[in-house]
C-alpha cells in the first residue's frame, strides 16, 4: 500500500486517468453523462463537521458551487466522527450516486469503504484533506499543501519575532488540530522541518496538544499551557478558531495576546482578521476553504471519463498584522 506522502509526492502535476467514471455501474446502467451528458450529476458529499469558521465557509462553497453547476447534492455532516463518514459513504454507494467526494476527518482507516466504492464503480474525489490509502482508491485531491502551510507559519514567525524585537530563546506552544487529521499532522511537520533546519538552538516547542480545531478546545488547552508554562513567548495555532479561543485564555490570565504572547495561526477567516486588526494575532497563514468551484469541475471531468490532476492545489497567501486592516474588507470568508 502506498502511503499518503508517496501519493502526494508522486502525484504532483501527474495527470491521472479517471476512467472509473466512464464505466458501467453495478446495475449495468451507464454512469451519468457518459450516456450522453444530459443526466443530472448526483454528488454524495461527506463533510467533516462544523468545527470551525473555515469549515462553515467550505460547506457554503461546496453547496453553492453544486447548485451553480446544477448537480443534485447529497450532503452529510459527520460531526467530526469517522464512523459517520463511513456510514455516509456506504449510503451514497447504496443510492448509486454518480461521484462521491469527502473531506476525511482522519488519514487512516478508509481502505475498506473506498474498496466498496471502487467495486460499485463510483469514483471518489478527496477534498480539503487526504488519506493514507492505496492511491488507486481515489481519483484526485482538491486541497491545500498543509506541510507547506506549516513551513510558511515558521517562516512568518521569523518576521513576527524580528518585528517584535524578540531576542534569544523562543518558547513555543503549539495548538494542534484534530489528532490524526492531515492538516494537524502536516502543519506540525512543516513547522518542525523549518525549526529543526534553521532554529535548532533558539526555538523550542515547550507544549503541544490538540485543541480539535475548535474555539472551545483552543481556550481550554491554552489555559492549561499557561498553568504549566507561564513564560510562553509564542503560540502557533493550527487554525484561527483555536487561536481565538486561546486569546480568551491569554486575556483571562492577565496577558496581552499579540504582545506578551506572539500568535501565528492558519486559515484567514474573517474573525481571525478582526483579531489581527485589533493587534491580538501577529500573522496568519492563509488556507483557502473556497474549494467548491474546483471540486465541481473535477466531479464533472471524472464523471465524463476525462483526466484530472492528482492533486489540485489552492492558491494562498500569508498576512502580517500590518496588512490586516486593509485586507479585512476584501476577505470572502
Ligand atoms: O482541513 C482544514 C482545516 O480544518 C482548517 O484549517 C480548520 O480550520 C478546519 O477545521
Amino acid at each position: 500500500m502506498l502511503n499518503r506522502r508517496n501519493f502526494l509526492t508522486a502525484a504532483v502535476g501527474v495527470a491521472a486517468t479517471a476512467g472509473l467514471a466512464a464505466c458501467a455501474k453495478e446495475d449495468g446502467s451507464p454512469t451519468g453523462s457518459s450516456s450522453g451528458g444530459s443526466k443530472t450529476i448526483t454528488l454524495g458529499f461527506s463533510q467533516v463537521g462544523s468545527e470551525s469558521g473555515w469549515r462553515t465557509a467550505n460547506t457554503d462553497s461546496v453547496k453553492s458551487a453544486a447548485k451553480e453547476a446544477g448537480y443534485k447534492l447529497q450532503f452529510s455532516d459527520a460531526q467530526q466522527k469517522q464512523e459517520n463518514q463511513i456510514s455516509a459513504i456506504r449510503s451514497f454507494i447504496a443510492q448509486k450516486v454518480d461521484v462521491i467526494a469527502f473531506s476525511p476527518v482522519v488519514v487512516t482507516g478508509w481502505d475498506a469503504v473506498l474498496k466498496e466504492a471502487q467495486t460499485a464503480k463510483i469514483p471518489v474525489v478527496l477534498t480539503d484533506r487526504s488519506v493514507e490509502s492505496d492511491e488507486s482508491l481515489f481519483v484526485a485531491l482538491v486541497g491545500s499543501d498543509f506541510t507547506d502551510e506549516g513551513r510558511r507559519a515558521a517562516k512568518i514567525l521569523e518576521k513576527v519575532l524580528e518585528k517584535a524585537g524578540h531576542k534569544g530563546k523562543v518558547k513555543i506552544a503549539q495548538l494542534e488540530g484534530t489528532t490524526g487529521a492531515a492538516p494537524a499532522i502536516e502543519r506540525a511537520k512543516g513547522f518542525k522541518e523549518v525549526m529543526d533546519a534553521e532554529h535548532k538552538d533558539d526555538w523550542e516547542i515547550v507544549a503541544s496538544q490538540t485543541g480539535d480545531f475548535t474555539r472551545a478546545g483552543g481556550k481550554q488547552v491554552m489555559a492549561a499551557f499557561l498553568q504549566s508554562n507561564p513564560d510562553i513567548d509564542v503560540l502557533f495555532a493550527h487554525n484561527d478558531d483555536m487561536g481565538l479561543g486561546a486569546i480568551q485564555a491569554i486575556e483571562a490570565a492577565g496577558k496581552k495576546p499579540g504582545k506578551d504572547i506572539l500568535i501565528v495561526t492558519v486559515d484567514g477567516v474573517k474573525d481571525g482578521f478582526i483579531a489581527m486588526s485589533e493587534g491580538k494575532i501577529n500573522a496568519i497563514v492563509e488556507c483557502n476553504p473556497l474549494l467548491g468551484p474546483q471540486l465541481m469541475e473535477v466531479v464533472k471531468t471524472v464523471h465524463e471519463g476525462g483526466t484530472v490532476e492528482r492533486w489540485i492545489k489552492t492558491k494562498e497567501s500569508d498576512f502580517m498584522q500590518d496588512q490586516a486592516k486593509d485586507a479585512l474588507p476584501t476577505r470572502k470568508y
